[in-house]
């Protein structure tokens, strides 16, 4: 198997493939002077697709993957200083929810855009559980205060420092401070061995807040959700997870009932400059 081929009408042999590989494993052959794969590249290649998407010529394929294959990045839609500002800040946990579905091609489309977060080693270690239905969400936050009211038996102090007593009070009076009313959840998990599942999948829930954001959609992180997930084993099974994941993110997604009008202020950046 050759890994690589170039069109050599289309090469221009300027070597940014060569540059740009982050596992260093093509080579401009010193004969020919066209970019070929190393002996090791099969143990190497990360898969990220780099070389190809970054050939200004479209003369690099992977034997996994074309150009064609790869959408290309229309310069009308590159977003604007002042646009990328208004809208990473201007993002908001949303906690109040419309009692309105979210067409499930939407919730498709959303995981789509996550799945394209950095991930280290380009593992794209994550896996989704999407409930579909407000009672079931609601099932499962009920499952969340089960676990809160024991642990506040067993440990009063420290799930009082956790805010527990408060969010069980909450739900006793018909408030769910668990999943806010949500009609959906969304779970992302990943193999509990993976050294990088924390950092992998909080990216991949972050740029599906983000995303949410720009089709119309409020999402909140759900964090008592997941950390109970992974503590109280009836909801980790109810949940379906495979026993070797863990539970590293939760989203609730629905339709905003208000629309935000300004931008908080958050705390300036607390920075050492060396
Ligand atoms: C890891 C994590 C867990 C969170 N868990 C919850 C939660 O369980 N319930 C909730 O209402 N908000 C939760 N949030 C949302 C934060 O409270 C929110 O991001 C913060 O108040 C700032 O508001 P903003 O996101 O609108 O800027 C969580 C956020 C993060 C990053």
């Amino acid at each position: 198997m050759n890994f690589i081929s170039v069109d050599r009408e289309k090469c221009n042999q300027d070597g940014i493939c060569v540059s740009e590989c982050p596992a260093r494993i093509i080579v401009m052959d010193p004969k020919a002077g066209y970019p070929v794969p190393t002996s090791d590249f099969k143990d190497f290649c990360l898969k990220c697709g780099h070389c190809v998407s970054v050939c200004p010529t479209d003369a690099l394929r992977l034997d996994w993957l074309g150009p064609e294959e790869c959408a290309p990045i229309k310069k009308e839609r590159v977003v604007t200083p002042e646009q990328a500002e208004q809208f990473l800040s201007g993002r908001r946990s949303i906690r109040t929810f419309k009692e309105k579905k979210v067409p499930r091609d939407l919730l498709e489309k959303l995981l789509q855009v996550a799945c394209s977060a950095p991930s280290a080693k380009n593992q794209q270690p994550w896996h989704w559980i999407v409930i579909q239905e407000p009672a079931e969400v609601r099932r499962l936050a009920g499952m969340v205060i089960d676990a809160m009211r024991i642990f506040i038996q067993a440990k009063p102090k420290l799930s009082e420092t956790m805010g527990y007593p408060r969010v069980v009070a909450a739900w006793d009076q018909e408030y769910d401070r668990v999943c806010q009313g949500a009609p959906h959840l969304i779970v992302a998990h990943a193999d509990k061995n993976w050294v990088f599942g924390p950092e992998d999948t909080a990216l991949a829930l972050s740029l599906l807040d983000l995303y949410a954001t720009s089709l119309g959609l409020g999402a909140c992180w759900a964090g008592y959700f997941y950390k109970t997930v992974n503590t109280y084993p009836p909801l980790f099974e109810a949940m379906g997870l495979p026993a070797d994941h863990l539970a590293f993110g939760a989203m609730m997604i629905g339709y905003p009932k208000f629309r935000y009008r300004r931008i908080p202020v958050r705390n300036r950046p607390r920075v050492t400059w060396k």
